[in-house]
């Protein structure tokens, strides 16, 4: 379903009009549907059932504490990177004992922290960490879960930048070494085995590579369980595409089949670290057209947001539909080609390219599947103090994080004495 509904020609989310939105919060400003989130989350939880497993929220891709807050109440689990999105978690009332731990280079500070939390597992990404986290955990007095991630050398066959599992990336141990660093993990006094993890990519449209990777690890589980290596649980991680043009995004249950046809019959839990299939389609960026402007060769719509607000496009050349909301002051007005830009001083700072719309100054525009790696990726460039966000819970908008203002920005700041 999409995430915007007309309904007497008035563009809502949910029951809420986004005009309404934009004249009591303001633009820029994302928007955020529970609905949405809800149906991502439970289209996962239909796809798993008749199983044991664990959604694990990846945390990165929106780290909105209301957002967090929502999928903790539906029972999720979390993917964290860093000490700040475990405080995060924890302050949103997630369960740091449904918490794993990925990212290659976690702090000795940051480990300290998760074990105090008690989350539920560390996934290791190299020998050398394993060895960092064994001694931390001896020094605190406590054994310290932990899977390792391993590389499993599939091309998950997406953009270069968002694809973890080939040989040549940073991410994970190389699958020919796990096995020595498993023998290692089960001598070492203060660490206790609990799983196996691995994650391929990102925005993966074909669910082959997901599902021979899951193979992959299973072979090495077993591999391991005739020396009497045990896993509690297998994690395949997150990736899993979506629509934001054509492309032909599967169905939840659809693209997970053929990973789960890998796992019939075993007992292992599955975890699952879905991010942007659980957030994305569930945003817009919501801004108003500032100026046109019609040059020789090109018409540009420069609107209230901009690549700080949104990187996606000048960072991957990604595509984001852009979408005029209601009539605004347009009724009858030509449609024409714009670049629809924002105001930072860079040519990179565009939102969308070459898009047919009936514009005038003032109008609302929706930029849509934000919901992931938007305001998560934002950023203050150009001293711009970053967005409000506002979730929709039926008739009600909610501000789940106000605008920033200019003076938050340099309050950290000092001069010279
Ligand atoms: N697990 C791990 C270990 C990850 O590194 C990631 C994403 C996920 C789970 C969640 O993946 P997802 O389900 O969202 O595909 N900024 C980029 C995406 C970076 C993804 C990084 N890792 C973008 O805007 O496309």
């Amino acid at each position: 379903m999409s995430l915007i509904q007309i309904s007497n020609d008035v563009a809502h989310i949910e029951a809420v009009p986004l005009a309404d939105i934009a004249a009591r919060f303001g633009t820029p400003c994302y928007v955020y549907s529970r609905r949405a989130l809800t149906a991502a989350f439970e289209a996962y939880r239909a796809a798993l059932a008749g199983r044991s497993a664990r959604i694990c929220y990846a945390v990165k891709a929106n780290s909105n504490l209301a957002i967090l807050n929502v999928f903790a109440k539906l029972g999720a689990g979390f993917d964290i990177v860093s000490g700040g999105e475990l405080a995060r978690v924890i302050a949103a009332d997630g369960d740091p004992g449904k918490i794993v731990f990925s990212g290659v280079g976690k702090s000795r500070e940051e480990m300290r922290q998760a074990l105090t939390a008690g989350i539920y597992c560390f996934n290791i990404e190299s020998a050398s960490e394993l060895e960092h986290l064994n001694t931390l955990a001896g020094e605190m007095g406590k054994r310290a879960p932990i899977a390792l991630r391993v590389n499993p050398d599939v091309d998950p066959k997406t953009h270069p930048y968002i694809s973890t599992g080939l040989k040549s990336a940073k991410f994970g141990v190389p699958f020919e070494t796990a096995v020595e660093l498993y023998r290692r993990a089960h001598d070492l006094p203060h660490l206790e085995i609990r799983g196996i993890a691995c994650h391929i990519g990102s925005q993966l449209l074909d669910p082959q590579p997901a599902a021979d990777a899951a193979a992959k690890v299973i072979g090495l589980v077993d591999r391991l369980g005739v020396e009497g290596i045990q896993f509690a649980h297998i994690d395949l991680g997150g990736g899993m595409g979506i629509r934001y043009r054509d492309e032909a995004a599967l169905p939840t249950a659809d693209y997970l089949a053929p990973m789960l046809d890998q796992l019939k019959g075993r007992t292992e839990m599955l975890l699952v670290e879905p991010g942007r299939s659980l957030v994305g389609n569930a945003g817009l960026l919501l801004t108003r057209v500032e100026i046109l402007k019609h040059g020789e060769e090109k018409n540009f719509a420069v609107v209230d947001a901009a690549m700080n607000d949104l990187a996606r496009p000048a960072l991957y050349d990604a595509f984001h539909e852009i979408r005029k909301v209601g009539a605004g002051k347009t009724a009858g007005a030509e449609a024409l080609r714009y670049e629809i830009v924002g105001p930072i001083c860079e040519s990179g700072d565009f939102l969308g390219h070459d898009r047919e719309l009936a514009l005038a100054e003032g109008d609302l525009l929706a930029i849509l599947s934000a919901g992931a790696y938007g305001m998560a990726m934002s950023s203050n460039y150009n001293t711009r103090p970053r967005v409000a966000e506002v979730m929709v819970d039926d008739t009600t908008p909610h501000l789940i994080r106000r605008r920033e203002t200019v003076a938050e920005l340099f309050a950290g700041e000092a001069l010279l004495p």
